[in-house]
């Protein structure tokens, strides 16, 4: 379906969780507290959203959270959504290990997983989790056969790694993207623009490419070894003019802009028994999009976790 100005809306990112078995200092506040398990959609719930989403042509779904695999049913899930759209994930990595296979065999296509270091201690203090599990997890996920991208978040902390970061990406002929810091939740200060980024790859002689890789807004870079590297500039460009994406929230809520509070509630129409209506309210977020997002100007008070990065 079209919004009114006339941009396609084909894309849903879809938070199963709040939850989350990592900090990351620019997402998830330590003292958070995470939503009462009856308020998230249950798979029954999915199911029906499902058929709706379909019918007013959304064609891929990207699973995501807090972190998507701390759902039990998540290969359910996976199963469940492969039926009517090309699903993708965005995940920690850290239960991938466990998880590949089945969720590959569910319908995964593909799958982003964050690494914002290569070092144990840095690691740690940008997403107070472990490491090991989760390069366990990347490549678990390459070797069943997942389209596998990586996602680094840049900041101060692993500004200087991001050399170290493309050549692992390069053993293993897999895009790295990364990703400007979003003032978005969490007060995060500090946000590393793309010029700064691309500065620290000088050595790898970035070429600019033409190419999409899946569906979202990164520009493309190949360095001299052949391998894909991607900016995510949320912040120094807008790429909202060609925005295809609408926001479930864990708890039901339909965001059609990450940078803006305008929602409606789906959940609240499905449980009291309105399903005949929701088709009409989907349609309604999507004609109000807005245009673009104000991120620049102030603190969106939208929270990642729930709303899914
Ligand atoms: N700014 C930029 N990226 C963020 N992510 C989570 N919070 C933010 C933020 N405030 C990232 C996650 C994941 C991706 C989906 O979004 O680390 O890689
Ligand atoms: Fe968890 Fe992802 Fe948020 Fe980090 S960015 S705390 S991994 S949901």
């Amino acid at each position: 379906m079209l919004d009114k100005y006339n941009r396609k809306i084909d894309y849903l990112r879809f938070s199963i969780t709040d939850r989350c078995n990592h900090r990351c200092f620019y997402c998830i506040p330590l003292d958070t507290k995470f939503l009462p398990f009856d308020n998230l959609l249950t798979t029954d719930e999915i199911n029906i959203l499902a058929q709706i989403f379909s019918g007013i042509g959304i064609q891929q779904v990207r699973i995501t959270g807090g972190e998507p695999l701390l759902r039990e049913d998540v290969v359910d899930i996976t199963r469940k959504l492969s039926k009517y759209f090309r699903i993708s994930m965005t995940t920690n990595g850290s239960r991938l290990r466990e998880l590949a296979e089945s969720l590959k065999e569910a319908g995964l296509v593909s799958v982003n997983i964050s690494l914002n270091s290569l070092k144990e201690d840095v690691f740690f203090r940008i997403t107070k989790g472990q490491l090991k599990p989760v390069l366990a997890g990347i490549d678990a996920a390459i070797k069943c056969g997942l389209f596998v991208k990586i996602n680094t978040v840049v900041s101060q902390l692993n500004l200087n790694e991001l050399p170290e970061l493309v050549d692992f990406v390069s053993k293993r002929g897999i895009p790295i993207r990364f990703i400007e810091m979003m003032p978005i939740g969490r007060q995060n200060k500090g946000t590393i623009f793309e010029d700064q980024i691309l500065e620290k790859l000088s050595d790898f002689d970035l070429k600019p490419v033409q190419i999409k890789i899946g569906q979202g807004p990164a520009r493309y870079f190949i360095t001299k070894h052949g391998n894909y590297v991607g900016i995510i500039s949320a912040m120094s460009r807008s790429f909202c003019k060609s925005c295809n994406k609408l926001r479930l929230s864990c708890d039901g809520k339909l965001y059609p802009c990450l940078g803006s509070t305008y929602y409606v509630d789906v959940l609240e129409k499905l449980r009291s028994q309105q399903v005949e209506q929701l088709s009409e309210l989907v349609k309604i977020a999507i004609y109000n999009k807005p245009l673009s997002h104000n991120m620049k100007d102030s603190t969106v008070p939208n929270t990642m976790n729930r709303l899914g990065g």
